[in-house]
């Protein structure tokens, strides 16, 4: 086939065979060359091609690498063969070409998504310490897990042995009486918050959301069409004042990012004004394991009518790519749910839901938990000093302690988006806290949890270089 890609024969008919895959055989090259010409109208409709043999010939290629090529254009119906009369270009409805227009605009996860690349960085937020992973205890409990049922498809609630354990484990951690018929197995809450917004809402319903908040929530509402009004936590002393909506979704034990918490007196009177409306309040519990002392009640434990829908995560309490959230739903919800999962994607995969239930019944999920909260209780406080000693001692944290990340606040006149974007550069994936809210910074968001002394100084240095010439002005 001819090297430069390029065919005029001299039959007047002009093949573009560089715009082909040059890995494809030859005769689809040819193939993919006369339909895109057939498709651009340079070979009108009623036109009769070459013979095979006249193309073979002008192409310099075999007559079977044509005829295949012919064959073919004929299947899908580019081609009218007529027995011993030659082939004949179909007539055919032109194809609409795309509406030329911008393209749409970025919402917030786009906007990091595109930022961020993908693979570890210095001062990452939401990421586990994935060096101190117990690998050989994982492997046992998925080998387990493999040879006991987990190759098997389940149940699309989840896996009956994990709802099990789920369960139990918020019986006895956060106080929460759940039943594993509750349980909905999820592709981490994300999948969770997705489904509620999709289940719970019709088009134009109101959503009530915590500000600063997760982004990825607001972005699961709007797209089940759900318009978006957002509170702070102090507006709930006044919550009469709210507007009417359908759902509110909230971070009562940890504000994501500023980690402030909801009093009880605000969660009393937020529970009776649900009930009053008969609002849903999704509580999004996503880090209140490594929360600084003992981990608050969950808001679901006060609820005594079922308004409650609790959505927590393994993200990061084990690792991101584990996919493996639940959400704890009022008994009214589960069939629905149940069916839309079936629906959706009959159900998650078997042998990590399996594996996940073993590691937690054989104790080793509490275990790994108790070492990972001393580990980032440490983290934190060498963080907490390493900024104290360096040029940016005077920028105040906002932030209650514990978790996995802690707060900065910059001055006012700082673009924090800017600055994530050159940390980025440099390696260091801090997040400007106005992602999370534009009213709210500029400061940025500081993961502690997966740097070890090494990467989290060479993170502090980074940070330093870039702040501390904006600090002077
Ligand atoms: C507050 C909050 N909620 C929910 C999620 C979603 O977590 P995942 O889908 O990984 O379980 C995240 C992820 O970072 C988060 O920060």
């Amino acid at each position: 086939m001819d090297e430069s890609g390029l065919s005029r024969t001299d039959l007047g008919l002009f093949l573009d065979l560089s715009a082909t895959d040059p890995a494809q055989p030859d005769y689809r090259r040819l193939f993919q060359a006369l339909r895109q010409a057939i498709l651009e109208r340079r070979v009108a409709g009623g036109s009769r091609l070459p013979s095979t043999r006249a193309l073979s010939a002008a192409l310099g290629i075999a007559r079977n690498t044509v005829k295949n090529a012919y064959e073919l254009l004929q299947a899908e119906g580019y081609l009218q063969g007529r027995r011993g009369a030659g082939s004949y270009v179909a007539e055919l409805p032109e194809l609409d070409r795309p509406a030329t227009r911008s393209g749409p605009r970025q919402n917030a996860v786009e906007r990091v998504e595109s930022r961020q690349s993908a693979g570890p960085g210095l001062l990452q937020t939401a990421m586990p310490a994935l060096d101190q992973f117990p690998h050989r205890r994982w492997q046992r409990a998925l080998q387990h897990a493999s040879t006991g049922g987990g190759l098997l498809a389940g149940d699309p609630q989840g896996d009956s042995a994990l709802r099990f354990e789920i369960a139990r484990w918020l019986g006895t951690q956060r106080g929460m009486q759940v039943e594993p018929s509750q349980v909905l197995i999820t592709s981490g809450s994300q999948q969770g918050l997705y489904l509620i917004a999709s289940q719970l809402l019709t088009r134009g319903d109101l959503v009530l959301l915590e500000r600063p908040g997760f982004f990825g929530t607001e972005d699961a509402m709007r797209t089940a069409g759900a318009c978006v009004s957002r509170f702070h936590q102090q507006q709930l002393e006044q919550v009469d004042d709210l507007p009417e909506a359908k759902l509110m979704v909230l971070t009562p034990s940890r504000n994501f990012p500023l980690g402030h918490t909801l009093p009880a007196d605000r969660r009393l009177a937020l529970l009776n004004w649900a009930y009053e409306r008969e609002l849903w309040l999704i509580e999004d519990d996503y880090d209140s394991e490594f929360a600084a002392g003992p981990a608050l009640s969950a808001l679901y434990s006060l609820d005594r009518r079922e308004r409650v829908i609790y959505a927590g995560t393994f993200s990061r309490t084990l690792f991101p790519g584990l996919r493996i959230g639940y959400l704890v739903l009022p008994r009214v919800l589960v069939p629905r749910f149940v069916k839309v999962r079936r629906v959706v994607d009959g159900g998650l995969s078997m042998l990590p839901q399996r594996a996940l239930a073993e590691f937690m019944a054989c104790g080793d999920y509490s275990r790994h938990l108790r070492r990972m909260k001393r580990l980032y209780s440490q983290r934190r406080e060498s963080l907490e000093q390493l900024l104290a000693q360096s040029e940016l001692g005077q920028l105040p944290i906002i932030d209650a302690g514990g978790g996995m990340h802690l707060c900065i606040q910059l001055p006012s006149h700082c673009d924090d988006g800017e600055i994530m974007a050159q940390l980025e550069s440099r390696g260091v994936k801090v997040r400007a806290i106005s992602l999370y809210d534009e009213q709210c910074g500029p400061g940025l968001v500081l993961g502690f949890s997966a740097d070890n002394p090494d990467s989290m100084a060479r993170g502090v240095e980074a940070l330093t270089t870039v702040l501390e010439p904006l600090l002077e002005q």
